[in-house]
């Protein structure tokens, strides 16, 4: 694991070739990207077609996750320069999304997070709660997809989208909703990936949770909530509601 911010990002200047074309997943690239693009779609349908979409830690291939038209509103922010120099998104920012956002309040319709949410503590999981309330407008949307278990990957904290789902209701998001799915591969040829999973029965499961910023705003999370969510984010697991058939290779 990156033992410092620094070293966290020479750490991805490096990683960065490989993820032009996604090649960390192995060969759950495909279902991993269908799973992404599928809730993206779902959520940009109901946000207004006028307003900017940012997507932390974006990587390399942006693009791989959005619709060609929606690529003009898109910024990607990320804390890698050659992350970005290989990107090929025209809006991109350096910069740390476990600090506050480089963005005015109530300007960003969406914010999308792939993959990218296990490299961050849950501390900073919940500094980016209030940093969504303060930079989206009312009715806007945070989505955050990541992968629950990942013990094989470099990580910071684990992903609990139920968790992280039951925090964002409580400070006034609406309409918050996460799910998981099952990812199973057949494997042809040697076992490489650094995406997490249980690489004996070829398994692993990705999460996403959404949440709507209601008319009020969002409230300062409680120390009560704050408590919750860091004992309740521990086990790191969901429920897994779904199972998708093997990727086509
Ligand atoms: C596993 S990659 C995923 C990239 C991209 N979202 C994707 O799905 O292809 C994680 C990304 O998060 C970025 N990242 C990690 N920690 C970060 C931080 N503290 N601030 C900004 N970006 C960060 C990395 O540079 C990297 O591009």
């Amino acid at each position: 694991m990156p033992k410092s911010r620094l070293e966290s990002e020479k750490f991805w200047d490096r990683e960065s070739p490989k993820w032009v074309e996604q090649t960390p997943l192995g060969p759950l690239a495909h279902s991993v990207r269908r799973f992404i693009k599928d809730h993206t779609q779902t959520v940009l349908r109901k946000i207004s077609k006028n307003l900017p979409i940012v997507d932390l830690g974006t990587g390399a291939n942006t693009q791989g996750y959005f619709d060609d038209k929606e690529l003009p509103r898109i910024i990607g922010l990320d804390i890698s320069r050659e992350m970005l120099k290989r990107n090929a998104i025209g809006k991109k920012v350096v910069a740390l999304l476990n600090k506050d956002l480089p963005f005015k309040a109530h300007s960003i319709g969406l914010l999308t997070s792939f993959l990218a949410m296990r490299y961050q503590t849950r501390e900073e999981h919940l500094n980016l709660l209030q940093e969504a309330g303060r930079v989206l407008i009312p009715g806007g949307a945070l989505l955050i997809v990541d992968v629950p278990l990942n013990k094989y990957d470099y990580q910071y904290s684990s992903f609990n989208a139920k968790a992280l789902a039951q925090l964002m209701e409580s400070c006034d998001f609406e309409n918050v909703s996460y799910e998981g799915t099952t990812l199973e591969i057949t494997l042809r040829g040697p076992n490489y990936s650094g995406f997490g999973g249980d690489y004996e029965t070829f398994r692993t499961s990705i999460a996403m949770v959404v949440g709507w910023v209601s008319q009020k705003g969002i409230r300062q999370a409680s120390e009560e909530l704050i408590a919750e969510y860091l004992i309740a984010s521990e086990d790191g697991q969901i429920t897994i509601k779904t199972a998708t058939a093997p990727p086509p290779f």
